[in-house]
């Protein structure tokens, strides 16, 4: 498994679990020190037990070292990160192109290697290419993208929706994912093979038609707001269609994360590459909905507030979704900070993902539990709907603010009980 980041550590101690003999490779010797250690660098329910299991099991090692991962793998996965290019929307593939010239020039045989990154279309067709230049073996790629979500990660990994492999015509890619996946195969999950291009595809169209989802319901509770309607009441009528469905209906600060916002770009930045003006625009409408609702939240704190410069705003949540501890482009930290910068004391609390927060932010005001970072508040707003939020008492948040208004940015919050108790409630 090259790259131990989310995706990498995650599959390997799946893989592991599978009953694989499992090496996982990182140029980081502190997260390979951590993985050894059978401890999880970031926050992700039931994975540290899989890890441990199988770490204990002496059936998952770490290595700094590419020549070791090429003389013991029979497959090789490719797992590292595909982030924005910096000032630029397309993938930077800086990472996933090292892994390829670490590997290929150690490898002692044929050798099939499996892509698991998200990646623009056409890029297994360059490391192939690439790769032919760095041995005379026969190095097969084929592209296997993954789905999991954070907070689901080991689940989705063991029990997948589907698995999807791309492959080059009359190679051994199948086979091997066919022995890698057994267990899985076994239980009649759907298995789509097809072309590398389609395979990347599938991915990239996966997360584009989810954020599209998202930024629609966003686009209609714009809408709501106006003409004073429920957003809310709207999705689950809406959502009981089968052709809609309410999952990702979801209408507040929007998505973020390390996934979905740098996905649609580089699916956007690539469209346009290739001359398809639509999905470039489309997606460049969903992006710039998602960003908007950020700003829309810090105007409607304002107004709750009078003025910004002075007020004290508390904020619950900066994890870009429950049961993560990942801030990465987190709306409620994005919001947090905004609402900073305007001149409001901001003080900020969050189940897991405090550490995190505070080395992006350092100059945001960190509250020890949720009720400390209401206390004086002219307004509290909640911007990840962790249930321990959502279960406040509104007269114990009551006895610590300055104020009684109460906005969800989540749409996610009792707010009969809250209105009972004598809050306004802003939504
Ligand atoms: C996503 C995809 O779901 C997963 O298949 C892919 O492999 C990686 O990207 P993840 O980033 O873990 O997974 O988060 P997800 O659960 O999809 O949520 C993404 C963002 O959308 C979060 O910020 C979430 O709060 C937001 N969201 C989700 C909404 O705003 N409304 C919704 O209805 C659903």
């Amino acid at each position: 498994m090259l790259g131990t980041g989310y995706l990498g550590a995650t599959h390997a101690a799946c893989m592991a679990e599978l009953g694989h003999d499992v090496l996982g490779v990182d140029v980081d010797a502190s997260k390979v020190g951590a993985l050894s250690e059978g401890k999880v660098p970031f926050h992700e329910p039931g994975l540290p037990a899989v890890l441990r299991r199988n770490v204990e099991a002496g059936r998952l090692r770490f290595t700094t070292s590419y020549e070791e991962a090429a003389e013991f793998g029979e497959v090789h996965f490719i797992a590292v990160g595909t982030p924005q290019r910096k000032g630029e929307f397309a993938a930077d593939l800086k990472y996933v192109n090292s892994v390829v010239d670490s590997l290929v020039p150690h490898l002692r045989g044929d050798t099939v290697i499996l892509g698991k990154s998200t990646v623009p279309v056409g890029t297994t067709d360059l490391l192939r290419a690439r790769a032919r230049g760095l041995t005379g073996h026969t190095v097969e790629f084929a592209w296997n993208p993954e789905f999991l979500r954070e907070g689901h990660a080991v689940v989705d990994t063991l029990e997948p929706d589907r698995l999807v492999l791309g492959v080059e015509e009359g190679g051994r890619a199948e086979e091997v994912a066919r022995q890698v996946y057994a267990p899985m195969l076994a239980r009649d999950t759907p298995f789509f093979v097809t072309d590398t291009a389609t395979a990347e595809l599938v991915k990239v169209s996966a997360n584009a038609f989810l954020a599209t989802k998202i930024s629609f319901i966003n686009a209609v509770a714009e809408v709501c707001e106006a003409a004073g309607a429920d957003v809310v009441a709207l999705a689950d009528a809406i959502g009981v269609d089968s052709r809609i469905g309410r999952r990702f209906l979801g209408a507040g600060v929007g998505f973020g994360g390390g996934c979905l916002p740098k996905d649609i770009r580089a699916f956007m930045a690539r469209s346009g590459e290739l001359g398809a003006g639509h999905m470039h625009g489309l997606l460049r409408e969903v992006d710039a909905i998602n960003m908007g609702r950020r700003t829309r939240m810090v105007d409607v704190a304002r107004d709750a507030c009078g003025t910004l410069l002075g007020a004290k705003v508390a904020v619950l949540g900066c994890a870009f979704k429950p049961d993560s501890d990942d801030v990465r482009d987190s709306p409620a930290l994005n919001i947090a900070g905004q609402i900073q910068l305007q001149g409001a004391a901001v003080s900020v609390y969050d189940p897991e993902a405090m550490d995190n927060s505070r080395r992006l932010f350092p100059t945001l005001d960190y509250a020890t539990t949720a009720l400390e970072a209401c206390e004086g508040a002219d307004a509290v707003l909640v911007l990840t709907e962790w249930r321990q939020f959502r279960e406040l008492a509104p007269a114990a948040v009551g006895a610590v603010a300055r104020g009684r208004t109460l906005i969800d940015g989540r749409n996610c919050m009792p707010r009969g009980e809250w209105e009972a108790a004598g809050w306004t409630y802003r939504t």
